[in-house]
């Protein structure tokens, strides 16, 4: 096939600064038009090689002018924004000029460069300004009298396949209108403004103008500028005076900046139900479709159709991809490692960009004879009409489709009409006139603008930041009277700063400028949702320089005083969207930025912190649109994700390497029945993606709220429920011994949900126990020979009632693909499973062996979940009071949470959880030993109050003691035991500690006092007693001031008020005992002493850290406060 092939450029970007804190790893090299990319996870295979017909290298060696503007170090095979426009920018000029049509596309990630290429920050120009930039130069060095020339301007944004006007206010519901030419089969788009321009500063003005349009959208219409495409339209036209007429010559220039290429797949929405419903980047697939089409046209093959019809993406771009015009593609990749899979992908996409064959045609035409062909046209477009069409039912379409098609070809004749007569009447008013008017409305713009700039040096004002660093710095309110009202455009008055979208309020905050000094105050109740620097506002107070205010969900801006700049020290020179969406992120208690983080959690922060607001944005739009739904993110540890859909990365035994462990998810509860679903990364951001749709008609006037169920992406059909995982470790395998234990299973947050009880046993081939006495000195001996194990899962115990619905547990041994299952039981918290199964090895390998010594086996705990109305109290409440209870409940349930934790957000990677674990019982010893030391004080104050006769030492010096050995408004004391177990036992075992709360700390105190610190048993028991007969309201009281205590922790064993709990139908894991009960196990130092009064099964077991523990867990009998350690 003829024809000139697209040109294809990539280029590699410096690592950004999140890379450089993460060490992240170089992957792509170049060696002239060669571009290798090597996959990290094989360090020893060989690059991947491409080649291109321009590789620009911008990753390194380079230094900044003053000016800003980066340049190379000679020697360096550096490319900036100069060397990339001499090679493309150039071209397209050139061929301008010429009068062939040109288009430049720019592809890749985002964050990937694309807009750096095409328009570049600050002094940095891209190629689309240096082009209009020259062209305007050439343009005014011309002295041939006969040639003028008419440039005009457009620009375009496709979001959800729906196209708005950058240059205009006021866009129609559901964007501009596609249409096709009827004659010439092209597609336009009607009613798009078409601003003649007269120099560069016009164009520059515009494309400001377009800007900021595209940054309101995108946080009023909540959506995301990186799924944006941006086509800039610059028509070229030469009027070339010759003897026999004159001539045109024009050009269509479309520069088009794409949305982000990250492939659905990548993020995990492939396993989305939903995923064909959204159309998230139908217009990016389907170019992808129409390259791969073009290329394969171009390799020969015949009867291939190409899909342009498919997006409006495609159909605007059917030109500049397979028809008459000289293409670009520019390819921005990025050079770090974690995007390998991503950068990999759009080298593949270049490469088969670059087989497209185009066939370029100088468009050049007497002026008359096209104002001719545009009448002819006309006439017969108008006659088409009158008979009805140009349609024949060739086809034998049914007289509805008939119908419907004659219409539609009507509708689009009509604006073809409309159309020609625009350019016939274009043809009429002169050019100048043209231009003049729009210079006028540009003029006014720029004056605007300007004003504006000034005003920035003078008056202090809230700047906005954008997830999208071209799209930051872009709406400047300024604060410069004495108060500035934001609300929403149907509040009266009128706001003076107006917002929309999520989460505004009619009246949401005030600004105050009190001689210079700016307040801000919340209004509307506490629904209004502003926060400053992370915190929520609930009160008036001052800003300072640089303070970060989000109001609603979306709006995001910093306050910046010219005048003063009061900003404390320790804040970046510039404040970025990344740096405040951080702080919230902290203040919803995720740990970010530290630099001891791996790589692994490293990225999970990241993917954290692109997610959390999107989780809020959701939440508020379930909130708003009542759909009972609440979201929240969580952090799933490896072993939980057993039962979840794998991901690429391999993995040891089935299990992940270390620290490639959490995996980023969402968790969807119904506030009304409990039910949960976890969703991957990706899913949830299809879903929010849809979500933000529905939102958007709704806004829309649009009924969202009665659409099928299976349609609405706040729906998922009910889920078995992943409660927690249990752990076997196997090294009892290595020396052919029997492993007995009750795990503990705990949930992604670490917390426990209950008890597995099993058995792993060698056994012979058929599952029969081996011998009592056999026992293997020496692991190796197994090896080479058969060896069986009898895997029993006898039952578990389960913390809460709503599990009770039915219950199984599935787990995988060793490389097995597929999940074994036990049965499910049904209504019981203690389900009876008796499942068990001999696991043969039929020659004992070294992997064998090492994977009893450093493998596992993970349990999951599944429970069924119905589908159900919940309760009917619940019913009648909206989903923000359920949202407000939920949120209750969880810092009620867990007071660290409340603390340390958001409600939003739960961070719960296992190793993680070692380390807040510690912070909160850090901070427990703190207020425990500032709460002493005012005790302290007290005592003291009021001894030396005491007159002189009173100041019996004795005393005061026990009522020291006695404070300084309490644990924090708890005394702790000693007490005898005078059971009957003790009393036969051992001296030691007598003596417990004890800690008590509240009004009995005083009345044990004295007993203690009077009997040299012993207090006898009947004194515990009545104490225990009481906290039986009121156990909730005692239980909270113990529960606030004992989590975490460790001294307490291993004392007091509140077994029976579970179980007390359990039978009145309260969810028992409200509270942290359970986590109390983990840290007994796990925490505890020192030797455990062994009470003899434990009550069933009464055996000792491994743990999985190999220490002998007690077995507890079934004990409820009334008296066990006492079974103390
Ligand atoms: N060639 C380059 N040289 C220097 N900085 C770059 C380069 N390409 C991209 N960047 C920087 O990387 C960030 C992301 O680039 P951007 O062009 O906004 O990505 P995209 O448009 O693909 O989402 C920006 O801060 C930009 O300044
Ligand atoms: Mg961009």
């Amino acid at each position: 096939m003829s024809g000139e092939s697209v040109k294809v450029a990539v280029r590699v970007r410096p690592f950004n600064q999140r890379e450089i804190d993460r060490k992240a790893k170089l992957i792509i090299k170049m060696t002239n038009q060669m571009t290798m990319i090597s996959n990290p996870d094989a360090p020893n295979e060989e690059p991947k090689k491409f080649s291109f017909d321009y590789s620009y290298w911008s990753h390194d060696g380079f230094t900044t002018t003053p000016e800003g503007i980066l340049e190379p170090v000679p020697g360096t095979n550096y490319a900036n924004q100069r060397t990339v426009f001499n090679d493309l920018g150039n071209g397209v000029l050139k061929n301008a000029f010429e009068g062939y049509n040109c288009s430049l596309f720019a592809y890749g990630q985002t964050g990937s460069g694309k807009s750096f290429s095409m328009v570049g920050y600050g002094p940095n120009k891209g190629i689309v300004p240096i082009t209009c930039d020259e062209l305007f130069k050439t343009i005014e060095s011309n002295t041939d009298p006969n040639k003028r020339f008419e440039v005009t301007f457009s620009m375009l944004e496709i979001y959800n396949e729906q196209v708005r006007d950058l240059l205009t206010k006021d866009n129609p519901k559901g964007g501009l209108q596609v249409r096709q030419n009827p004659k010439l089969g092209m597609f336009y788009v009607e009613n798009l403004k078409k601003v003649p321009v007269g120099s560069y500063e016009e164009i520059e003005k515009r494309t400001e103008q377009g800007t900021a349009s595209r940054t309101v959208a995108s946080t009023q219409m909540n959506a995301t500028s990186s799924r944006a495409h941006t086509v800039v339209t610059i028509t070229f036209d030469q009027i070339i005076k010759q003897e026999n007429g004159e001539t045109k010559k024009s050009s269509t220039m479309n520069l088009v900046d794409l949305a982000g290429s990250e492939r659905a797949d990548s993020t995990g929405a492939t396993g989305d139900r939903l995923k064909e419903g959204a159309n998230i980047n139908k217009s990016l697939s389907a170019l992808g479709n129409v390259i791969s089409a073009l290329a394969d046209l171009s390799m020969g093959k015949k009867k291939v159709m190409v899909p342009y019809r498919d997006s409006a993406l495609t159909k605007l771009l059917q030109n500049a991809l397979g028809g008459n015009s000289k293409t670009i593609m520019i390819a921005a990749l990025s050079p770090a490692d974690i995007n390998y899979d991503e950068t990999l992908s759009t080298l593949r996409y270049a490469d088969r960009a670059k087989k497209i064959r185009n066939q370029a045609v100088i468009n050049e035409n007497p002026l008359d004879k096209l104002i001719r062909e545009l009448k002819e046209e006309n006439d017969k477009l108008r006659k088409a009409l009158e008979g009805g069409g140009m349609i024949s039912n060739e086809a034998g379409l049914s007289p509805e489709d008939m119908q419907k098609m004659r219409k539609e070809m009507e509708e689009q004749i009509r604006s073809q009409l409309l159309a020609n007569q625009q350019m016939l009447n274009e043809n009429v008013q002169s050019w100048d006139e043209k231009l003049s008017a729009a210079r006028t409305e540009t003029n006014a713009i720029a004056q605007e603008e300007s004003k504006e700039v000034k005003k920035r040096k003078t008056v202090p004002h809230l700047k906005n930041l954008n997830e999208d660093p071209m799209l930051s710095g872009v709406i400047f309110h300024f604060l410069d009277t004495k108060e500035t009202a934001v609300g929403r455009k149907d509040a009266t008055p009128l706001p003076s700063i107006c917002l929309s979208g999520l989460s505004i309020q009619k009246q949401h905050c005030k600004l105050y400028n009190n001689k210079g000094v700016i307040e801000i105050e919340p209004v509307g109740g506490s629904s209004a949702k502003t926060k400053v620097n992370g915190m929520p506002l609930v009160a008036r107070r001052i800003l300072t320089n640089k303070d970060r205010v989000l109001f609603g969900s979306n709006h995001l801006y910093v306050y910046i005083n010219p005048t003063k700049d009061d900003a404390p020290k320790d804040l970046p020179k510039e404040i970025t969207w990344e740096f405040a969406q951080k702080e919230i992120a902290q203040a919803k208690g995720f740990a970010t930025g530290s630099s001891e983080m791996s790589k692994e959690q490293q990225i999970a922060q990241e993917q954290i912190l692109e997610i959390l607001p999107m989780v809020s944005e959701v939440n508020a739009v379930s909130e708003e649109l009542n759909k009972y739904k609440s979201f929240e993110v969580v952090l799933i540890s490896a072993a939980a994700q057993e039962g979840l859909a794998p991901t690429k990365t391999t993995s040891f035994f089935g299990r992940k390497k270390k620290n490639e462990e959490s995996r980023v998810m969402v968790k969807m509860k119904d506030l009304r029945n409990g039910n949960t679903w976890l969703w991957e990364r990706g899913k949830f951001m299809n879903r929010r993606y849809m979500i933000q749709e529905m939102y958007q008609k709704y806004l829309d006037g649009e009924d969202v709220l009665s659409i099928q169920k299976e349609a609405d992406p706040f729906w998922e059909p009910i889920e078995d429920m992943l409660i927690g995982t249990a752990n076997a470790f196997l090294q009892s395998l290595s020396y052919a011994l029997d492993f007995d234990d009750k795990l503990t299973i705990t949930d992604y947050k670490a917390q426990e949900e209950g008890f597995l009880y099993i058995n792993i046993a060698p056994c012979t081939a058929s599952g029969k126990p081996l011998d009592e006495d056999y026992f293997v000195e020496n692991a190796n001996e197994l090896k080479g020979k058969p060896f069986h194990f009898k895997i029993t899962i006898r039952s578990a115990d389960v913390h809460k009632v709503r599990f009770s619905k039915g219950l199984k547990v599935k787990y995988r041994v060793y490389k097995e693909d597929q999940l074994t299952e036990t049965k499910l039981v049904t209504g019981t918290m203690t389900p009876e499973f008796n499942h068990s199964r001999v696991i043969a090895f039929s020659k004992v390998t070294q992997e064998h062996l090492e994977w009893f010594e450093t493998g596992s086996i993970t349990f999951l705990m599944y429970a069924k979940q119905e589908d159900s109305d919940g309760d009917p109290k619940l019913q009648k409440l909206t989903t923000r009071e359920l949202r407000q209870m939920d949120q209750i409940g969880n810092v009620a349930a867990s007071g660290r949470r409340g603390t340390i934790f958001g409600s939003e957000a739960i961070m719960a990677p296992e190793n993680n959880a070692h380390v807040k674990t510690e912070l909160v019982v850090l901070q427990r010893k703190y207020e425990r030993l500032a709460q002493k030391e005012k005790r302290m004080q007290q005592v003291c104050e009021e001894w030396s109050k005491k007159p002189p006769e009173e100041q019996q030492f004795d005393a005061f010096f026990r009522t020291v003691s006695a404070v300084a050995n309490s644990s924090g408004t708890r005394l702790k004391t000693r007490v005898q035991l005078l059971n009957k177990d003790s009393r036969n036992g051992h001296g030691d075992d007598d003596t417990i500690s004890l800690f008590v709360f509240g009004e009995d700390e005083s009345e044990l105190a004295a007993a203690a006092d009077e009997n040299n610190g012993f207090v006898s048993y009947d004194k515990v028991s009545k104490h225990h007693f009481e906290y039986e007969k009121f156990p909730n309201q005692r239980f909270g009281q113990v529960n606030r001031s004992s989590s975490y205590d460790e001294d307490s922790l291993a004392s007091v064993d509140l077994a029976p008020f579970m179980a007390s709990e359990q039978e009145n139908g309260v969810d028992s894991s409200v509270g942290t005992h359970k986590s109390r009960a983990k840290l007994k196990n796990g925490y505890k130092t020192g030797p455990t002493q062994k009470r003899s009064r434990s009550l069933g099964n009464d055996k000792n077991g491994v743990n999985s850290s190999g220490k002998v523990t007690e077995d507890n867990g079934k004990e409820k009998d009334g008296s066990s406060a006492c079974s103390l350690q």
